[in-house]
């Protein structure tokens, strides 16, 4: 969702914040814009749509002077994507400017007031009220004024503030929308992810909720919500830029596929030991009920972790999307373990389920990616995938990881006697994704025939079910094709229906106990006329001849297992329609990367 960059330094500003936002750019945005002190001036340059023409509109810009600045990448939430209503905002006598990411609740009580006190909008936005209201509050002294302002907030912030009295200075602080501050050498950043100010510096310091942080050109200094100043601990970042760019490949997305088997090893390898399962500091007793919670592709692997903790573990497991979980009364207490996924660690819905569990007396143990980030902190245990940067928007090497921390959570627990066989079969599955990223073309001919469909269905049973859930949304967000995914014996409920003369159906038919009964769903849709592709093993081909159109073969391995190696043509079936339809791919529309608003 919005980015956001402030820079205090030498170099040219305006490149600075520029690349900053292009390296956001990832989050999902309709707008950009940046303000700068120039002169003992504010000057904002703003506008609608994709970086470039902010960047086309800035090309002649003279630079000189100016040594502080903030940008923003905006995500409409209040009011539409246009030139107007794009961050920053200004406030009176062009005093103060400011950008915001997440939602101020109170906003209309709050400009209602400002009114009657003589302030006028230009926007639509909730965010403008901010800079009014600082203008109001202000006494001189920033850090007073910044606490009195947030005081009367209600809602979600990270914001970044430049004031013409302080025009050496970037003044932050968030409330459950992520912030950092990178340091360097003669110059200092602020950023909403680490990848804004990579190329600058690798010393970076979380924010915490309604912490202060002013940054000029040599200095950092961080307030409590109190306004008494405090210290806080640097962290390395342990990835360089690098892992954050596209490395000869088209897109984000097809490197992160490729980058699949390395970052499930790196997920798992170092956790076994001696074909054991060693976690971190975490030591895991059977819970007597575990609830997952988490949103969208986080929540599918969420679902995959059902049938398998169930199937291997018998411990009752309960899956909710988090936005629902929230609002809902759900039934757990110290007895439940909850885990929560999640990649980004900063999804507002998943992060408010988190503090409900707590609330509820659950232990919460959580699978993120990105170290620090809000759910880690906020966790009781915290079991990191180490996929690395992962920038496309559709999610591929995160829900990779997030299954194989599933595996390893499942596994630790289990006390079968084939464990060590499981743990080893575990170890292969990165080998085995290589070999299905190895040759495509099978999957690249049936993007090719199907990506002008108007509505593409995916139907399977038990785990080929649960994945079937994260192959239909990865299809739906970068190829806009409509696209259901249906459990196979539900259809005749409804759904079919929907399928006519050529209405392409994709069933993974991997779980070896259903694939009788899955082979006659698939009659079922031929019968009305289905074109049906099939992924699946050597070993069912025989039988999937005889009803499939098309074929897409991936390695033989133990059902548990197929999840995470059957996602694979998935993804690539949704990326080379995405690629064929000319989309966005690595920023389809009205997504963002991290959603950090209700
Ligand atoms: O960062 P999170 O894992 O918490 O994000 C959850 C979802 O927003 C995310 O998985 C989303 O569904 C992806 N764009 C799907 O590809």
């Amino acid at each position: 969702m919005c980015g956001i960059v402030g820079y205090a330094g030498n170099k040219d500003t305006i490149s600075v914040l520029l690349h900053g936002l292009e390296k956001l750019e990832y989050r999902g945005y309709d707008s950009a814009g940046i303000a700068y002190l120039e002169n003992g001036e504010i000057k904002v340059s703003k506008c609608k749509g994709r970086l470039i023409n902010l960047q086309e509109k800035l090309a002649d810009r003279h630079t000189e002077n100016i040594g502080t600045g903030i940008g923003h990448t905006r995500w409409a939430t209040h009011g539409e994507p246009n030139d107007i209503n794009s961050h920053p905002h200004l406030s009176k006598n062009n005093q103060f400017c400011i950008v915001h990411n997440g939602i101020i609740e109170n906003y209309i009580s709050l400009r209602d007031n400002l009114i009657r006190e003589g302030y006028h909008f230009e926007s639509n936005t909730d965010s403008e009220v901010i800079t009014h209201l600082l203008h109001f509050n202000y006494n001189g002294e920033m850090i007073e004024t910044i606490l009195k302002t947030i005081n009367q907030l209600e809602g979600s912030y990270a914001l970044a503030i430049i004031c013409k009295d302080h025009d050496d200075k970037v003044f932050c602080v968030r409330k459950e929308s992520p912030l950092i501050v990178g340091s360097g050498t003669g110059e200092n950043f602020i950023a909403s992810d680490i990848p804004a100010i990579l190329k600058y510096t690798r010393e970076i310091f979380i924010m915490e909720d309604n912490e202060i942080a002013i940054i000029d050109k040599d200095n950092i200094t961080f307030f409590n919500s109190f306004g008494s100043s405090i210290s806080k601990n640097e962290v390395l970042v342990t990835w360089d830029e690098k892992a954050s760019e596209k490395g000869g490949f088209e897109h984000f997305m097809l490197k992160e596929i490729h980058e699949e088997p390395e970052s499930i090893r790196k997920t798992i390898n170092p956790r076994i030991k001696n074909n054991h399962i060693v976690l971190e500091g975490i030591t895991l007793e059977k819970p007597k009920k575990i609830a997952i919670v988490a949103c969208g592709t986080a929540y599918h692997a969420g679902v995959v972790g059902k049938y398998l903790i169930e199937k291997l573990l018998r411990i009752p497991v309960e899956v909710d999307i988090a936005s629902e979980f929230r609002y809902r009364e759900p039934i757990i207490d110290e007895d439940t373990l909850t885990i929560i996924i999640s990649q980004s660690g900063e999804t507002i819905d998943t992060l408010f389920a988190l503090r409900k569990a707590r609330e509820k007396g659950s232990r919460i143990l959580s699978i993120v990616n990105v170290v620090g980030s809000s759910i880690a902190r906020e966790s009781d245990d915290v079991l990191y995938t180490w996929a690395g940067p992962e920038i496309a928007v559709a999610s591929t090497k995160a829900y990779s990881t997030q299954l194989s921390a599933i595996y390893l959570i499942t596994l630790m627990m289990y006390e079968g006697k084939d464990k060590e066989l499981l743990i080893s079969q575990l170890k292969d599955i990165p080998d085995q994704i290589s070999k299905v990223i190895k040759d495509m073309s099978a999957i690249q001919k049936a993007s090719s025939l199907l990506f002008g469909s108007k509505s593409i269905f995916f139907i399977g049973r038990g785990l080929d079910y649960a994945l079937s859930m994260e192959g239909s949304l990865k299809l739906k967000e970068i190829s806009y094709i409509h696209s259901e995914a249906y459990a196979g014996g539900e259809l005749k409920h409804g759904t079919i229906a929907l399928i006519e003369e050529g209405t392409p159906v994709i069933c993974s038919l991997t779980q070896h106990d259903l694939i009788d009964k899955m082979i006659s769903n698939i009659r079922e849709v031929k019968a009305r006329g289905a074109y049906v592709m099939v992924i699946t093993q050597e070993s069912h081909c025989e039988q999937v001849k005889e009803v499939a159109d098309m074929i897409v073969m991936i390695p033989e391995v133990n059902p548990v297992f197929s999840p995470v190696i059957a996602v694979v043509p998935m993804q690539l079936f949704a990326y080379f329609c995405s690629v064929e339809k000319g989309n966005d791919v690595d920023k389809p529309r009205n997504l963002a990367k991290s959603v950090t608003v209700e």
